[in-house]
């Protein structure tokens, strides 16, 4: 096959801040503070933290040198270190990115409808309401379909001018924001409970598995982990880069920005009083609560909530960028496709995936856990295995572009030891708790 010259980052600042947007995005802001919150709050933070550091860095690294060496996507930079047997694995990958961009799409699709009303109209007396009769149906697919418009567009100008020009312009302009917005939160007469309630320490709730499970599907999720997302976007990077500097740059700026997320949230909505209706779901205090607080905030409210749901929106996209591309890279590499034919038939074909989430949201949340549960930490499972076991001498390709880093060997013993257990625990309570889901909502439909 005739192929042209891979593409190729321009800059490494560009390659970190690229998958820096790909792990930055609705699950920074969507779950993790509302996990926080629920799990014993700073209690929660620290083992989030710990999972991070033993779990989830390695297995970012671990991506990063199979895209890296391989230069190839998925399929094939798995099939190159470990034969054809592995292209299983990287079929999957493929599979997550339809799967989880495809309700992904309709959830970003909420967050820009909710920037345009601010614009417009400011956000409306009875959000509880409208949220109702804007998150499903016509509308709903309506902004998905647009939001994935812009996705496809992007990607269909390629690695350096459409990913990674994205990238350099909107996370510097979505750390601002945040930040901003933390410290404005800081303000605000009767803001203190909120970090009460976010922060106080409950070490007592850790010890439940599904704390743990959560923590563990957070760290994988929030770090676009475990479907090759990662991989590919290393695939794109040259030699001589320094693998383990980027790996820490971007878990840090992931992590980061979870928690500062958390810092704009909680002390919100308690300075307004609104503490008693976040309801029991993430996705309530994002799109109910939050901007009830931005409505009985009048004209400032309106600023605030266009710049809280621009930022929701500009994180989603960088993700939903590294999503898509996972799919169209595959194309390119495997079927031979051009960029923009990639671009536009796999991402017509995720935004049409996305009409039962768009119509049901009960659909969109069983999806996100088969998503989470199933592929992503399926996926690390078996990427910690492939790295740790299979491939052939992962150190030494690790190591290329540093001057050798003295905890290499840690990294591999995580990679062979920690994380493998550590995910079959996991997926053993995660696996019963999915299907269950699966089941009760099929019988639903079926009534
Ligand atoms: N990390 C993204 C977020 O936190 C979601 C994502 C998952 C992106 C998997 C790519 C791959 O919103």
């Amino acid at each position: 096959m005739a192929t042209a010259a891979r593409e190729h980052w321009s800059s490494r600042t560009g390659f970190v801040l690229a998958a820096v947007g790909s792990a930055v995005g609705l699950g920074n802001m969507w779950r993790f503070s509302y996990l926080a919150a629920e799990n014993g709050g700073a209690a929660f933070v620290v083992f989030y933290l710990l999972v991070t550091l033993c779990v989830g860095i390695p297995v970012l690294l671990a991506e990063l040198v199979v895209g890296r060496g391989s230069q190839q996507s998925p399929i094939r930079a798995l099939a190159h270190y470990g034969g054809p047997a592995w292209k299983p694995l990287g079929f999957a990958f493929v599979a997550a990115g339809f799967l989880i961009l495809s309700y992904y799409g309709v959830i970003a699709g909420w967050t820009l409808r909710y920037a345009f009303e601010a614009v417009v109209g400011g956000f409306p007396a009875d959000v509880a309401n409208r949220f109702g009769e804007v998150a499903t149906g016509w509308d709903a697919f309506g902004y998905h379909v647009l939001f994935m418009g812009i996705t496809i567009g992007i990607v269909a100008g390629g690695v350096k001018g459409g990913i990674e020009r994205t990238s350099l312009v909107m996370m510097p302009a979505l750390f601002v924001i945040v930040v901003g917005l933390a410290i404005w939160a800081a303000t605000l007469p009767g803001a203190r409970p909120g970090y009460t309630y976010y922060l106080s320490t409950d070490f007592s709730k850790l010890f439940h598995w599904s704390v743990i499970k959560d923590a563990a599907g957070q760290a994988f999720f929030s770090l676009s982990l475990g479907m090759g997302a990662m991989l590919t976007f290393a695939s794109y990077l040259s030699r001589d880069e320094h693998l383990p500097a980027s790996t820490l740059v971007i878990a840090g700026a992931d992590a980061a920005v979870a928690f500062v997320a958390g810092l704009v949230v909680f002390p919100l909505i308690f300075a307004l009083g609104l503490q008693d209706r976040v309801s029991a779901s993430t996705v309530g205090a994002l799109f109910i609560t939050l901007p009830q607080a931005f409505a009985e905030m009048g004209g400032v409210g309106r600023i605030v909530g266009l710049l809280f749901f621009v930022t929701l929106a500009v994180g989603a996209l960088t993700s939903a960028i590294s999503l898509l591309e996972v799919v169209v890279a595959s194309a390119m590499d495997g079927l031979g496709w051009s960029r923009h034919r990639a671009a536009w038939l796999a991402g017509a074909a995720i935004t049409l995936l996305g009409a039962p989430s768009a119509w049901n949201t009960e659909v969109l949340g069983v999806i996100d856990q088969v998503a989470n549960n199933l592929f992503l930490l399926g996926g690390g499972l078996a990427l910690s295995i492939f790295v740790g076991w299979v491939m052939h001498d992962p150190v030494a390709e690790a190591a290329d572009g540093t001057e050798g880093i003295q905890w290499f060997p840690v990294w591999q013993w995580l990679l062979r030891v920690v994380v493998p257990i550590f995910l079959v625990l996991v997926l053993w309570f995660a696996i019963p708790e999915t299907w269950t889901a699966v089941k009760g909502l099929f019988s639903q439909l079926s009534r």
